[in-house]
C-alpha cells in the first residue's frame, strides 16, 4: 500500500474495531472494493450519470451523505485508516447505498491508475494539515498529485479542497494557481469564507483544531 516514500498521513489502524464493523469488513467490503491495475469507474456508472471521488474520507460522513443525496453518482472514496474504511461501510451499510466503492489505501495510488478524465468531481476535505515546515513536504498538494489529478478529472470537472489552517489553505492555492490545469472559481470572498451550500459537515471540521474558520477552495479544470 506504500509505493511512495514520503506518508501523507498518520495511522492506518485504530481501536480493535467492533464486531459489527469487524463484520462489514468481512462481508461489505469485498462488494464494495475497487479492483487493483488500471481502474475506468465509468464502466460501473449508472447511465449518465457521474464519478465524484472523495479522498481521504475519515469516518466517511461526507461521503455518505453526498453518496445518499445524490443515488445518480458513483461515489468513489479512498482512505488509508482501517477504522475510517469500517466506519464508512457502516453509513453504506444503514442508509442502504448502493452508489459507493472504497478503497483503503493511498490516494496517490488510485488516482495515477485511473482512466483519464474519468472523473467530473473530487473532494478532499481538511487533508492532514502537517504545519510544521520540516514536514510540508508530507503534505497532500503537491505540484505532482495536483497535476496527476488533473489527469484524472474531465475538462470542466470540479475540485473542492478544505481545510482550516490558513498556511496550507494559501499553499494550496499557490499551487493549484501555478498549475495550468484549474482555474479557481472564487469571485467574491464569501465563496471561500464560509461552506458552500451543497457541503456537509464533517467530523474533522467539527473539531476545529486549525487556526482559522474552514476555507472552501472549488477550483474546475480547464
Ligand atoms: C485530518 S483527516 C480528515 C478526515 C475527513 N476528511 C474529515 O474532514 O473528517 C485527514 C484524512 O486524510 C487521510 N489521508 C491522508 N493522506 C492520504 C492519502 N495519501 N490518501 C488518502 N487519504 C489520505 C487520513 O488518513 C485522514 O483520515
Amino acid at each position: 500500500m506504500e509505493p511512495h516514500a514520503l506518508r501523507t498521513y498518520g495511522r492506518v489502524k485504530g481501536r480493535p474495531l467492533r464486531a459489527g464493523k469487524a463484520a462489514l469488513l468481512e462481508t461489505l467490503a469485498p462488494r464494495l472494493a475497487i479492483p487493483a491495475g488500471p481502474f475506468d469507474p465509468r464502466a460501473l456508472t449508472p447511465a449518465a450519470g457521474e464519478v465524484w471521488l472523495e479522498i481521504g474520507f475519515g469516518g466517511g460522513e461526507h461521503l455518505a451523505g453526498q453518496a445518499e443525496r445524490r443515488i445518480d453518482v458513483l461515489m468513489l472514496g479512498v482512505e488509508p485508516f482501517l477504522n475510517g474504511v469500517a466506519s464508512l461501510l457502516r453509513h453504506v451499510d444503514q442508509r442502504g447505498l448502493a452508489n459507493v466503492r472504497v478503497l483503503q489505501g493511498d490516494a496517490r495510488e488510485l488516482v495515477g491508475r485511473l482512466a483519464a478524465a474519468s472523473l467530473d468531481r473530487v473532494f478532499i476535505l481538511f487533508p492532514d494539515p502537517w504545519p510544521k515546515t520540516r514536514h510540508h513536504k508530507r503534505r497532500l498538494m503537491q505540484p505532482d498529485f495536483i497535476a496527476a489529478l488533473a489527469r484524472a478529472v474531465r475538462s470542466g470537472g470540479r475540485l473542492r479542497f478544505a481545510t482550516d489552517w490558513r498556511d496550507y489553505a494559501a499553499w494550496t492555492l499557490e499551487r493549484l494557481s501555478a498549475s495550468p490545469d484549474w482555474v479557481w472559481m472564487a469571485e467574491r470572498a464569501d465563496d471561500w469564507r464560509g461552506p458552500p451550500g451543497d457541503h456537509l459537515t464533517t467530523r474533522y471540521e467539527r473539531k476545529a483544531l486549525g487556526d482559522t474558520a474552514p476555507i472552501f477552495l472549488d477550483f474546475a479544470r480547464r
